[in-house]
């Protein structure tokens, strides 16, 4: 059978890492999983049911229920576009505390690895190369100090014309941060083979190009070309 490739982009919230996923599947003409999308779907839809959040058995069993697709305009869930609903901070912070539960994980499992179709797959997430795709052609861990996450969040909602405070930002990050990097399951850590990226001091052309020459150096700068 033919070799598919997985490049992994892993690391904390607002390091940019979906971003930089989004541009090399864009570059390799690869499919893209965005992990982090789907416990975000859960949490919505744990959310507009009222169960709990800690709940992991009836949360796993909803899960596995879902019709989840990723179209263009994004996220559709039951048919239902849900989009802008899973990136609001309430859902994020829902979806923080599904993901530290090993039933809700395992239920979402295979569906990640369902979307390594030809020719590749670019996944981002927290566990993407640890877990998910141990055997992946490239790692990348991409960290930002969480003052800087912090700022570009702001930023980022600021432009959407959304009134958001530095400081709440910042702590809620921290929160995050914290329950992702200490969770039993599955933690946010850099696997050892990943190449680790400080994208602090770096806009994300120079990212993305520090990313395009460690694919070339595991001979996927062919891809785009063949
Ligand atoms: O990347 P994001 O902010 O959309 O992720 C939302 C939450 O999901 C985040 O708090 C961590 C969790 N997550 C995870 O545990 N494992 C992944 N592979 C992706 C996201």
């Amino acid at each position: 059978m033919k070799h598919i490739p997985v490049i992994t982009v892993d690391g904390p919230s607002g390091s940019g890492k979906g971003t930089l996923a989004a541009r090399l599947a864009e570059h390799f003409g690869f499919h893209l999983l965005d992990s982090g999308a789907l416990y975000r779907v859960v949490a919505a839809a744990a959310l507009a049911r009222g169960t709990p959040l800690d709940d992991g058995a009836a949360l796993a069993e909803m899960a596995q229920a879902l019709n989840i697709r990723f179209e263009a305009d994004g996220v559709h869930v039951d048919g239902v576009h849900l989009e802008a609903r899973i990136r609001e901070e309430a859902v994020g912070e829902g979806a923080s505390r599904v993901a530290a539960l090993p039933q809700v994980r395992a239920a979402i499992h295979d569906l990640q690895l369902s979307f390594r179709q030809p020719p590749g797959l670019v996944a981002d997430g927290r566990d993407m190369g640890t877990v998910v795709f141990p055997g992946a052609d490239l790692k990348i861990f991409l960290e930002a100090s969480v003052e800087a996450r912090a700022q570009r969040r702001y930023n980022q909602l600021k432009n959407k014309g959304l009134s958001v405070s530095l400081p709440a930002l910042l702590a809620s990050l921290q929160e995050r941060d914290e329950r992702d990097r200490g969770r039993a399951v599955s933690p946010l850590e850099p696997a050892k083979d990943a190449h680790v990226i400080d994208s602090t001091a770096m806009d994300i052309d120079a990212v993305v190009s520090v990313a395009l020459q460690l694919a070339a150096g595991v001979g996927l700068g062919k891809t785009a070309q063949t």
